[in-house]
């Protein structure tokens, strides 16, 4: 059959409006922190406290479409069955009908609606343990309504019980899985080689406890069924991007590649992992509750899609606003009906997602060539011992050290290292990684307390976003007073910092409010802060300001923060401008003679 996502799950819906459901809508893929599972991995997670007896204001009779994640998947995207985010359709009874209803429901919607055919049809039913009996009642239901009873199958605990793992006080119970043949042509199939589940019904009567189950008040239902599986299944496809949710993003990123999806290979990766990725990105920064880019948490998993998806971006050889105009299609074209919140959201979607790609961009060459440097000193290593020591076996491992420095000087999330590393038929020292990370924050936590002794310079936080304050003033007074104002020294304590520069006579208030105003203007505009090494002649050809000395050495560094500032400078520096603060000027005054003082403090 031919159907359209958009057909799909309005199909869904009508049939379980028609038979009294209530269509809650989906919620917020976040979890809610009440399972310890970071993001909604199926449709029942929300209706938690429902299923476990409390009564839900909509009713006993429930269905949705809801958005779920699962970040297991992460790595496996770029093959033609993986997602990170995906749908799962559902439909609920809280206390209300059971068994009998339900196998006759999802029956009839398989069957009369959608077409499949019974003879074919497959199910699976829990064979009975010490925690619930054998599922005979729904076996005999499943037969009577027409199932082949050679195609009713007793499965075990591991394949027919339905639980979130890891949870405690949470429900669950046996389940009635649905299986269907893959090709839906094909002669004789055999189950389960030539089947493939498109959904369960879970009979949710128990309370996962710490030591067993417990029957609950309730005897639920909580039935899903992947929605991008069915839709694929139904269309007789066999490739999880063909189906229409992706044809305008695949046709985008086509032309812009000027590659063919079909001619497969990595460019075919690519595309997936870039289509799933985007799409994953513009639902957690489009979701009612959101998510951005950060280090921890939910914050995290986005940015490692993110950066994932820009790096594929790159070996695809498009620009990463390339997932801008993807976003774009999911937006106006995919999921505009089912979620307009999307719509109303765009500008900030796409602001939030430029940022993290110019935030990653901005490290991604230099990072990559460290990257490289360190696999190479890994293979002269190799080749230099081979030469010692014939039976010596090459070293693999990429360490933890320089794992930790590609995460921690230029945005590698570890993930995408291993990845990388991976591409080379090598791996990442982990635990080397997390020991480095470790040793990192306990030695920023002494400079913080100021514990740190031996002639180390305190680079608190504080200090360094001071430090990058000064920048950001000094191309300011460049700018407001004149071109010839130069740096003529600074001082910075966590409490404040201080500025001398060049001018004749002292600044007028305007003055002094409109290079405030610019500094925070700059603090805003949330800017990267990007670092580079270059030759003196290199960095004076491009403007950069600082002391051309020879005390700097052939090579120097340099800090530029977008087109507003570039000088040459050691660092450190923050990463972007807006977790400066706000900046303010509490004084101006002269310091010595044609040299002014500037005091200034970030709140
Ligand atoms: N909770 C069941 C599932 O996720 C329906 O498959």
């Amino acid at each position: 059959m031919q159907i359209t996502g958009k057909q799909l799950r309005q199909k869904w819906l009508d049939f379980y409006t028609s038979h009294g459901h209530v269509d809650i809508g989906a919620v917020s893929l976040i979890g809610d922190g009440s399972t310890g599972v970071m993001f909604n991995v199926a449709g029942m997670q929300p209706l938690m406290p429902y299923l476990l007896g409390k009564p839900h204001p909509a009713g006993k009779r429930l269905c949705n479409v809801q958005g779920c994640m699962r970040t297991v998947d992460i790595d496996s995207v770029g093959d033609a069955s993986h997602f990170t985010f995906f749908e799962m359709m559902g439909n609920w009874s809280l206390g209300d009908y059971f068994k009998k209803e339900k196998t006759a429901w999802t029956f009839e919607l398989l069957t009369s609606v959608f077409g499949l055919d019974k003879n074919k049809l497959c199910t699976t039913v829990f064979e009975g343990n010490s925690s619930a009996p054998r599922d005979e009642e729904t076996a005999s239901l499943l037969i009577g309504l027409g199932i082949k009873p050679e195609h009713v199958f007793y499965l075990p605990k591991e394949d027919n019980w339905w639980e979130l793992e890891g949870t405690v006080g949470t429900p669950c119970g046996p389940d009635n899985e649905w299986f269907y043949p893959i090709d839906a042509e094909k002669e004789n199939p055999v189950f389960p080689d030539d089947y493939v589940e498109i959904g369960n019904d879970v009979y949710m009567q128990y309370k996962k406890t710490e030591t067993g189950y417990e029957p609950l008040a309730n005897k639920n239902v909580d039935t899903g069924f992947g929605f991008d599986r069915m839709l694929l299944f139904l269309n007789g496809l066999h490739d999880a991007y063909k189906t229409d949710l992706f044809t305008a993003v695949l046709a985008k990123l086509e032309e812009l590649s000027g590659k063919k999806y079909d001619d497969g290979g990595e460019d075919q990766r690519a595309m997936r992992i870039i289509a799933d990725h985007t799409r994953t990105t513009v639902m957690l920064i489009g979701d009612k509750v959101g998510v951005l880019p950060s280090n921890v948490g939910a914050g995290y998993i986005l940015r490692r899609i993110m950066r994932r998806a820009i790096r594929w971006c790159r070996k695809l050889g498009v620009p990463s606003d390339a997932m801008l105009d993807v976003a774009k299609i999911y937006i106006h074209e995919v999921y505009n009906e089912a979620y307009p919140l999307l719509l109303e959201k765009e500008d900030y979607i796409l602001a939030e997602m430029k940022k993290e790609a110019d935030r990653f961009e901005a490290t991604l060459a230099q990072g990559m060539k460290e990257f490289e440097k360190t696999v190479q000193g890994l293979n002269r290593k190799n080749e230099f011992m081979a030469k010692q020591n014939p039976a010596y076996v090459p070293e693999t491992v990429i360490g933890g050290k320089a794992a930790f420095r590609l995460y921690d000087t230029y945005g590698f999330p570890l993930e995408l290292t291993e990845e990388l590393a991976a591409e080379g038929g090598l791996t990442v020292d982990k635990e080397g990684f997390e020991a480095a990370f470790k040793e990192h924050q306990e030695k920023s936590r002494a400079l913080e307390k100021g514990q740190a002794k031996g002639g180390l310079e305190s680079h608190s936080e504080m200090a360094v976003k001071y430090h990058t304050a000064t920048h950001l003033l000094n191309a300011a007074l460049k700018a407001v007073l004149s071109p010839d104002c130069n740096q003529k020294g600074s001082n910075i304590t966590d409490e404040r910092m201080r500025f001398d520069f060049n001018f004749e006579r002292a600044m007028t208030p305007e003055e002094v409010k409109a290079v405030e105003d610019l500094v925070n203007e700059k603090i805003k505009a949330d800017i990267p802060v990007v670092y580079k090494e270059m030759s003196l002649e290199e960095a004076r050809k491009e403007h950069f300001v600082g002391v051309f000395d020879s005390k700097y050495g052939e090579v120097v560094k340099t800090y530029s923060i977008g087109d507003f500032s570039r000088e040459m400078c050691g660092g450190p520096h923050v990463e972007h401008t807006g977790v400066l603060g706000h900046f303010h000027i509490v004084k101006e005054q002269s310091s010595s003679a044609g040299v002014r003082r500037i005091k200034a403090v970030l709140e």
